[in-house]
């Protein structure tokens, strides 16, 4: 039986998979920031005979000090994690910051996976077989990236945002592999294509009505699980692999540039030396340790 860190796991395709691996006698721990979705996973599992094997981590994960905080309380716990799944992402029409002073989409989509990926590597390195699941949208070009702008100070659009969240994660899929796949840890990034979820999100009017459209084409949420499932039961023998709704797609063409990896690693942490070194002014008080005795 394997222990599964789902980032984003109190709804939509996290919570899904959470459901399924409990039901399987894994053990599950989901991450969100909804009590109330929370406690309805744990109930489920009581209701399972799992409470055993069931834990919810109440935490904003836009914020770094709630991730620093989470992954302390993971490391603790749980020495080996065989899986890693990140799940979580909330679609904004108007660009936001976070009370750290960081554009919400780029804290939330991108660094927090950077931070839970590269922080949980010795756990998962104890694993049998372990992995890391990146559901995000892998494939697209490079030009998506606003180098220059990467916290889309200018000209903001949601859409755009998500976009490029999406090739941040491919670019980190690539130095992920780079740094730790001769340890045995496999990356996958998974696109897991339209897909009927609550679609978390702060919307414009135009936005939501092409939300209601989308909604109305999209596949059920157990409908994206079997790549998910088969990524996790059967990791790829590649350090890296990305899949479009089940099809392998190459990560040997431009969109997974090395050097554009490193370019990327370079500039997160840099800017996580810079965040670190900085007073924690407006930034909210760290809440006290999970205990996940
Ligand atoms: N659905 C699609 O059509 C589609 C298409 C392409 C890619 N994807 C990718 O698939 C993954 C799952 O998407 P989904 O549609 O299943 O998502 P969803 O239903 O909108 O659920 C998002 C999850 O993220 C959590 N979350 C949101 N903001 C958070 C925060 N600040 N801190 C911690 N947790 C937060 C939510 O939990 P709380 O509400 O408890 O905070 C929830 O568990 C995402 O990475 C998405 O990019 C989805």
């Amino acid at each position: 039986m394997k222990t599964i860190v789902i980032a984003g796991g109190t709804d939509g395709i996290g919570k899904a998979l959470a459901a399924t691996r409990l039901e399987g006698g894994d053990t599950v721990v989901v991450i969100g920031r909804n009590e109330v979705k929370g406690k309805a996973f744990l109930d489920a599992a009581e209701q399972l005979g799992a409470r055993d094997r069931a834990y919810f981590l109440p935490a904003d994960l836009g914020l770094l000090a709630e991730n620093e905080r989470v992954l302390a309380s993971l490391r603790a716990r749980f020495p080996v994690i065989d899986t890693l799944v990140f799940c979580a992402r909330f679609y904004r029409s108007e660009r936001t910051e976070t009370a750290e002073g960081l554009e919400e989409n780029f804290a939330l989509f991108y660094l927090s996976r950077y931070l839970f990926g590269h922080g949980l590597a010795d756990a998962l390195e104890g694993a049998e077989q372990p992995v890391v699941v990146n559901v995000a949208g892998p494939g697209a070009g490079l030009g998506v990236v606003r180098w220059d702008d990467l916290q889309l100070r200018r000209g903001y659009h949601g859409g755009a945002a998500l976009g490029q969240g999406g090739k941040l994660n491919d670019l980190l899929g690539v130095s992920f592999a780079e740094r730790h796949g001769d340890r045995g840890i496999r990356y996958v990034l998974i696109h897991p294509g339209v897909t009927s979820t609550s679609f978390a999100g702060e919307y414009d009017a135009g936005t939501l009505g092409q939300i209601a459209a989308m909604q109305a084409q999209a596949k059920p949420v157990s409908a994206a699980l079997p790549p998910i499932l088969a990524a996790i039961d059967g990791p790829p023998a590649q350090a890296l692999s990305a899949f479009v709704e089940g099809t392998r797609i190459s990560v040997e063409r431009s969109g997974f540039d090395r050097g554009a990896a490193r370019r990327l690693e370079e500039a997160t942490e840099q800017l996580l030396r810079d965040r670190r070194g900085a007073p924690r002014g407006a930034a909210p008080e760290a809440a006290p340790g999970i205990d996940l005795s």
